[in-house]
């Protein structure tokens, strides 16, 4: 049997991680300034996450949501707490966009409404409904086409309220990235997250902060959205939560009720996934991860903007993009090849930066060395 060949290979094996690093078959290292697409939260193999995994498989690893399982309860009274959405209500998923997929599903059930707005640019996941609300023809099926979903300009406060002053009562629910990952490291401005706020509150709307890519720490607050100072309906979760053990979720304020058999999943919430999200979730308070990333995201964009052929240097915390000049199109695969250094990119011309929450100041001078090493070879062969 062969692989369905769905994944533009970069032809490296990876055998081992550790922290910020990663190495290969013949013991080549590696800086991992892409967090494995934004997904080490708190360091590869971290040892207490190791741990707390392997202590939970020895005692069960699954049950299903047929019965009370008291780890479930302990991780949403956890990420309440750290998150500061205490009374929201936590339900549990496997992957992104099976969390945007519930999200959007539950604003439908609470509002009895069928449209949703998603803006250009946007990444929401692959499934139905989430990758009917992602701006890319290219990945939507023919079964996925829906006229559900209305697309608006990111960031554009008039094309949203007349959207809203003309449909207002259809809206069921919008959706928004804090920061646009796919799409290129695009920051959502404070004011139209509050605007997204006040016109959901207006039009009996569901405000779904995406926050699979950007949230969990990464921009330096727990949600990218906190930023605004408003409070989300729903928030999604997935990447970062179990720093590599598939786990996702929704946070779900509390005027959205319940009722049985409305949502429901096989694999979501199991003791081992929650084992592994709680390792995170300790990991980062004990470490002051999120104070981490917003430190040394900070230094690192201050470095970014005075390296000469970067454009537009921009991000929160460990979430950061720039782009290219044409003579440094080549830069990821250089970095990577030659400098043994992993970058994200978003196309044409992007670099994304999503390294571990844990790097350190160290990791960081290593990668601005290379990056300057890797810009001036390219220079001289331009
Ligand atoms: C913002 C955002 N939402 C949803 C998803 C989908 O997540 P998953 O690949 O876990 O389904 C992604 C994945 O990149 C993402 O960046």
């Amino acid at each position: 049997m062969t692989l369905f060949d769905v994944y533009p290979l970069n032809n490296i094996t990876i055998t081992s991680a550790k922290g910020s690093y990663v190495w290969d078959q013949d013991g080549v290292q590696y800086l991992d300034m892409y967090g494995g697409h934004a997904v080490i939260s708190i360091g590869h193999t971290h040892p207490h996450w190791v741990k707390r995994i392997e202590d939970q498989l020895e005692k069960i690893a699954f049950y299903s949501n047929s019965v009370v399982i008291p780890i479930q309860k302990e991780l949403a009274a956890k990420l309440g707490r750290l998150s500061g959405k205490e009374d929201y209500q936590l339900f549990l998923c496997n992957s992104g966009a099976e969390a945007n997929e519930n999200a959007l599903k539950l604003a439908s059930f609470y509002n009895g409404r069928k449209k949703i707005i998603a803006f250009k640019k946007s990444f929401h996941g692959r499934t139905s409904l989430a990758v009917a609300a992602t701006d890319n023809p290219a990945i939507v099926a023919p079964v996925n086409e829906t006229d559900h979903v209305i697309f608006l300009p990111f960031n554009d406060e008039a094309a949203l309220k007349a959207c809203f002053a003309k449909m207002g009562k259809e809206i069921s629910s919008v959706i928004i990235e804090g920061i646009q990952g796919v799409g290129g490291i695009n920051i959502a401005n404070d004011s139209f997250l509050e605007l997204i706020r006040t016109l959901c509150d207006e039009h009996g709307a569901v405000y779904i902060a995406d926050s699979v890519q950007c949230g969990y720490g990464r921009s330096g607050k727990f949600f990218a959205h906190d930023f605004a100072g408003v409070n989300a309906d729903i928030y999604t979760m997935a990447k970062g939560m179990g720093n590599g053990f598939p786990v996702a979720g929704i946070l779900i304020a509390p005027k959205i009720q319940p009722k049985h058999g409305m949502l429901g999943t096989t694999f979501g919430g199991n003791q081992l996934a929650c084992a592994a999200a709680l390792a995170v979730l300790e990991v980062m308070e004990e470490e002051k991860l999120i104070e981490n990333a917003k430190v040394n995201g900070e230094y690192l964009i201050e470095k970014l903007k005075a390296v000469e052929g970067l454009k537009n240097v921009r991000g929160r915390g460990l979430m950061i993009g720039f782009d290219l000049s044409d003579e440094l199109k080549e830069l990821k695969k250089k970095l990577l090849f030659d400098f043994k250094v992993f970058t994200g990119e978003a196309k044409p011309n992007v670099i994304r930066l999503l390294p571990s929450l844990a790097i350190s100041r160290k990791q960081i001078d290593e990668f601005l060395f290379s990056l300057g090493e890797a810009i001036a070879e390219l220079r001289e062969k331009a």
